[in-house]
This record gives structure tokens, sequence and C-alpha cells, in this order.
């Protein structure tokens, strides 16, 4: 296992290429995608969504969307971490978990986890976080992360909410 991030309770790992049922099965929720619109409609997808958007962020930016695992069965639980929008020149911070496992304060702990990473260890000097204003779970764990809102906007045809933290201490 390719551990990136450990916190307390949770180990943050690269996906590899053998992962898809896990990205097919996370996806599989109505209420896991309710907000985000992503199915994914077989494994052959979710392979392509592994080998094609996730695993090119590690090579390229030397971050992405990590795994996350539970202590101390490492139980597979989502994921969680960054992402390079090349279009907007943004680093977006990024979670989804197994409904099991919400409201836990873990996606709150590997958010934090992410971005303390992407300061430190890789120097980003802005992370920004955008959920659709009634999700509130998602507002509220970018609001515990110390993100400030930025500004609501119409994305394909979505009112989304924008949210911003800045890395003061670096750059
Ligand atoms: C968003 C998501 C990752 C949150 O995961 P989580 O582990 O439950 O988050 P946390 O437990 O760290 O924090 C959730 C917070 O939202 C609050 N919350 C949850 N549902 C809420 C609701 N309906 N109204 C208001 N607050 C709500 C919780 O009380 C908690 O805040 P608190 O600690 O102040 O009590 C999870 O709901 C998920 O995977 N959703 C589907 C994927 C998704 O929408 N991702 C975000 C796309 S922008």
């Amino acid at each position: 296992m390719h551990v990136v991030i450990e916190t307390e309770r949770l180990l943050l790992r690269k996906f590899n290429a053998k992962d898809s049922p896990l990205i097919y099965d996370l996806n599989l929720d109505p209420e896991v995608i309710r907000y985000t619109l992503d199915p994914i409609k077989d494994i052959e997808q979710a392979r392509q969504v592994l080998e094609q958007v996730i695993l090119p962020q590690y090579k390229l930016y030397h971050h992405g969307r990590w795994a996350v695992h539970l202590k101390p069965e490492l139980e597979f639980i989502g994921w969680c971490g960054l992402k390079y929008i090349p279009q907007r020149d943004e680093v977006d911070l990024g979670y989804r978990l197994k409904k099991d496992f919400w409201g836990k304060g873990y996606a709150t702990e590997a958010a934090q986890a992410c971005i303390k990473y992407g300061f430190e260890k890789l120097n980003i000097y802005r992370i920004i976080g955008r959920a659709d204003p009634e999700n509130l779970a998602s507002v509220r764990v970018l609001k515990k992360c110390g993100m400030n809102f930025l500004a609501e906007e119409e994305i394909e045809e979505r009112l989304i909410m924008t949210y911003e933290i800045i890395n003061l201490f670096g750059c």
C-alpha cells in the first residue's frame, strides 16, 4: 500500500490500476452521487476514470485523489484529495465517502490532512473547494477546513459555491 498521508484514524494512499471495483462500488450508491451527478455504468468505465483522470494526476502534479482507509482494519471508505484543474489553473479539494461512514468526521479529518500536505509538502499557494449549496455536509466540511466563501458561480448550468484557502506561510 503506497501510503501518502496518515491521520489519527485514517490512511490515504495512491490508487492503483487494480482499484476500479472500489471506484465503481462507491459510485453505485445514488445518495453518494446525488450532488456530483457522475454515475459510473460499469467496471470498464471505472477503469477509464482511474487510468485517464486519477492516476495521471499523481505523475503530473504529485497529488491527486487518494484512497481513504480506516484504521486499524484498513477498510476502504472512499477517497479524498487534491486535483489540478488546468482550465482554471486551480487546485481543487474533493472528497467522497461511502454512506456508512458519513457523520463521523472522517471527511474533515482527511480533507484537513490533504490541505496540510498540499501546503507543507507541495508548497501549493491556494486550494479551492466547490459544492452545491444544497450539499450541506460538503459545505460544512469546507468550512471546518478553514476555507472561506469566495463566490457563487454558475458552472455547467448549476449554481455552485466556491470556497478557498490560502497558504499564508508558504510561497
Ligand atoms: C460530503 C461528505 C464527504 C461528508 O463526509 P462526512 O465524513 O460525513 O463529513 P464530516 O463528518 O467530516 O462532517 C460533516 C459535517 O456536515 C454536517 N452535516 C451533515 N449533513 C448535514 C445536513 N444535512 N445539514 C447540515 N449539516 C450537515 C455534519 O453535522 C458535520 O458537521 P459538524 O461536525 O459540525 O457536526 C459525504 O457526505 C459524502 O461523501 N457525500 C457524497 C459525495 C459528495 O457530495 N462529495 C462532495 C462533493 S462537493
